[in-house]
């Protein structure tokens, strides 16, 4: 079973760094399909804590090859300060792959993301400002920069020309900006361009070829899938697809190859930024949540929003990524409620609903249908398997379990990698 997926189940922030990580030290390649440095994951290794934003979970493990695929948008200087970040922790970081397809970040993407949320006003997105819209946006609309392209400079300079041509009439002409200057973007990221060389490869060709050596692949997702372009909240989403069949585009594989599929799921729910959200809470308990569980943003150190459990969303997930599992994180943090109350449908304009209604009017509408589960209060952190669970904790996973869809495989409970339940292997 050599190729699995693993994915955010809700709107990012699960705890798939850590989840990666665990599985790194097993797997011979971990690959980023889509996003870019929008993504913010915590790995903590013994007493040291990493926030990586670009590079896979998998370059903090050294038997393993790191991968950033054709679908990932890469900021250049972004990419190069976090791998020299990490070298300076001792962090070998030689075997990192990037794909030449996968395109670039410029300067100009930046300015675009941020003025455009500006503009927007009341009505914004609430994005991470690092330019991840306005880079898919020109990889659609054909005028995107890929990683090759750095190494072709006059190539790199009509293809800088043909995208600013009409950036910077939007720039100084509606947004009242300055308009940015061709040469000044060619020579910023042909500055870049030697030093990214050695790690540039044919991806595609690596990944099939270790699958076909039987190699263990994982793919880890940024973001997650109610933030999926085609999935999500649109438009409150990311701009690209986090959901499994990302994972084949974004690094170029089949869907024939993988095995499993694996949704991290937190014990309740977070997002950050705009959007539609039924069970997010605006008392003491919200307050408590954002506390104990540590909710805030490792890009941009927004505090997240936070809400009960919402079991009609982790359906979904089950649905539209195919899950053969569920990791479940941050069940610690439970630890003290006297009833926790989980969602288990909403009451959409007086009518009890079941599964995530298509229509965006309905989910603005959307009432969350509780039900009370008996909590505990027993601290949790160093339990090491289902059993050592207090009985309240282990029927409060099991209802989730039936509620969701898929196995709950896995458990955390601290965000260290051996704080963690291991119930069915991944492997
Ligand atoms: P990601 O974006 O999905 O990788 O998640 P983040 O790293 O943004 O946020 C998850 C946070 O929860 C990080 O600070 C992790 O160290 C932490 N974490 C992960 N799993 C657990 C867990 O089981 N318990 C606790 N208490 N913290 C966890
Ligand atoms: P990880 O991988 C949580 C959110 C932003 C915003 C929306 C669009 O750490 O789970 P973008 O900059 O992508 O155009 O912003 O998506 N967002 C995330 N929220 N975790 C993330 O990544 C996110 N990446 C983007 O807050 O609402
Ligand atoms: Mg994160």
């Amino acid at each position: 079973m050599p190729a699995l997926v693993l994915l955010g189940a809700q709107w990012g922030d699960e705890g798939k760094g850590k989840a990666t990580d665990l599985l790194g030290g097993s797997v011979d390649y971990v690959v980023r399909y889509q996003g870019g440095n929008n993504a913010g994951h915590t790995v903590v290794v013994g007493d040291q804590k990493y926030a990586l934003h670009l590079l896979p979970s998998g370059i903090l493990s050294p038997g393993c090859t790191p991968v950033i695929g054709n679908g990932v948008v890469v900021d250049p200087s972004v990419l190069l300060s976090e791998l020299s970040g990490l070298n300076e922790r001792g962090v070998d970081t030689s075997k990192l792959l990037i794909s030449g397809n996968a395109h670039i970040i410029t300067p100009y993407n930046v300015t675009v993301d941020k003025v455009t949320e500006r503009f927007l006003g009341k009505r914004k997105i609430g994005t991470t400002g690092r330019g991840i819209g306005p880079t898919y946006a020109d990889k659609i609309n054909r005028v995107g920069i890929r990683v090759q392209d750095l190494y072709d400079e006059s190539i790199l300079t009509q293809k800088v020309e043909a995208a600013l041509d009409v950036k910077n009439q939007l720039l100084t002409k509606l947004y009242n900006r300055r308009a940015i200057a061709v040469g000044q973007v060619v020579e910023e990221l042909l500055g870049y361009a030697e030093q990214i060389k050695p790690y540039v490869a044919d991806t595609v060709l690596v990944l099939n070829k270790a699958l076909d050596e039987d190699k263990v692949v994982l793919f880890e997702g940024g973001q997650g899938t109610l933030l999926d372009i085609d999935h999500g909240t649109y438009p409150f989403v990311t701009s690209s697809n986090p959901t499994a069949g990302g994972a084949c585009t974004g690094a170029g594989v089949g869907p024939t190859r993988i095995s499993r599929v694996i949704g991290i799921l937190k014990a309740y729910t977070t997002r950050v930024g705009a959007g539609p959200f039924p069970t997010e809470l605006f008392d003491e308990d919200g307050e408590a949540l954002r506390r104990i569980g540590g909710e805030r943003g490792v890009t941009t150190g927004r505090d997240r929003r936070c809400g009960w459990f919402d079991a009609v969303i982790a359906r979904y997930a089950t649905r539209v990524n195919g899950l053969t599992d569920f990791f479940l994180t941050k069940l610690d943090v439970l630890t003290g409620w006297e009833q926790i109350p989980v969602c288990v449908a909403y009451e959409i304009d007086g009518k009890r609903v079941e599964e995530l209604p298509y229509s965006q009017t309905d989910f603005h509408h959307a009432k969350p249908v509780y039900e009370m589960l008996p909590g505990w209060s027993e601290d949790i952190s160093k339990a090491k398997s289902f059993s050592d669970l207090p009985k309240n904790a282990q029927a409060y996973v099991k209802a989730l379990e039936e509620m969701s869809g898929a196995p709950i495989s896995a458990i955390g409970v601290g965000p260290g990698r051996d704080e963690t339940i291991e119930i069915n292997s991944f492997l």
